[in-house]
């Protein structure tokens, strides 16, 4: 939290805060060397230099946060860009991490949330941490609960999964943190509204208990976007120094109705 503060207040300054988010490349380069190799990232673009775009104009603030698609695990840094509140990374899982993630998904259903020290990370108390083939998942988790404790300079970080039949959050919200991690490990991932595509007015209780599709949240009928499944998404909540009333707008996706589940991580600051 006091990393974000810091920040916000280099935010401000665009060409510290270039410096500053630059600076953190080379800690994402050595998580590159030492953990993500074969598990499934884009590993070669990794090596590219990060894809940064110039902080927003006037013009471009007026109009709202936006989300970014980012190309390697370095452009995660997009988060700290002012007008963005969503950073998405497409990868495909590891077919190891993929084998284990099936069964599990036949198996019956289980959350589990627990701290996490990231120098020296822990995930032995989860559910499945005693399968036989679970090495391959627990380490892609553990590959990006450093990543994240990396880019937002924290050592702890709060860990949940949850794998479930049911609809774990079915109606369109706000997070109160200042920032998440989350990946669908199986099933379809979030749904989210662009900013354009809102009236906040209608969040929460000021939905009058209306659903989403009736309360006037969603402002056009094709508006409800996906994140890909198994891709890294990075959303800001409500509690980002300085940016309330522009955090994203998100929701479960519906039951498919097949009994299938859906296992989704979430890394959150602490
Ligand atoms: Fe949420």
């Amino acid at each position: 939290m006091n990393f974000i503060a810091k920040h916000l207040h280099l935010i401000k300054r665009s060409s510290v805060h270039i410096a500053r988010v630059r600076s953190l490349l080379p800690s994402f380069h050595g998580l590159r060397a030492s953990r993500l190799n074969g598990l499934g990232v884009h590993m070669t673009a990794l090596a590219r230099a990060p894809v940064m775009q110039p902080l927003p104009s006037r013009t471009a603030l007026a109009t709202g946060p936006r989300a970014v698609f980012v190309p390697t695990i370095a452009d995660l840094c997009a988060i700290y860009q002012e007008d963005v509140n969503l950073v998405v990374l497409s990868r495909t899982l590891a077919p190891s991490v993929q084998s284990v993630v099936r069964e599990l998904a036949a198996g019956p259903d289980f959350t589990a949330t627990l701290r996490v020290y990231a120098p020296q990370p822990d995930l032995s108390s989860l559910p499945f941490a005693d399968h036989e083939r679970a090495a391959p998942l627990l380490a892609d988790m553990t590959c990006w609960l450093q990543a994240f404790c990396e880019l937002f300079d924290a050592e702890q970080v709060g860990l949940r999964i949850c794998h479930s039949r049911s609809v774990m959050c079915p109606r369109f919200h706000i997070d109160r943190v200042p920032v998440r991690l989350v990946c669908a490990y199986s099933g379809p991932s979030m749904q989210w509204l662009a900013e354009p595509d809102v009236d906040r007015s209608r969040l929460g209780h000021r939905a009058g208990g209306l659903s989403d599709e009736e309360s006037g949240l969603i402002r056009r009928s094709d508006a409800i976007q996906q994140i890909p499944p198994q891709a890294i998404a990075l959303c800001r909540g409500d509690s980002w120094p300085g940016r309330a009333g522009r955090a994203l707008v998100h929701r479960s996706p519906a039951n498919l109705g097949d009994g299938s589940a859906r296992m989704v991580m979430t890394l959150d600051m602490l």
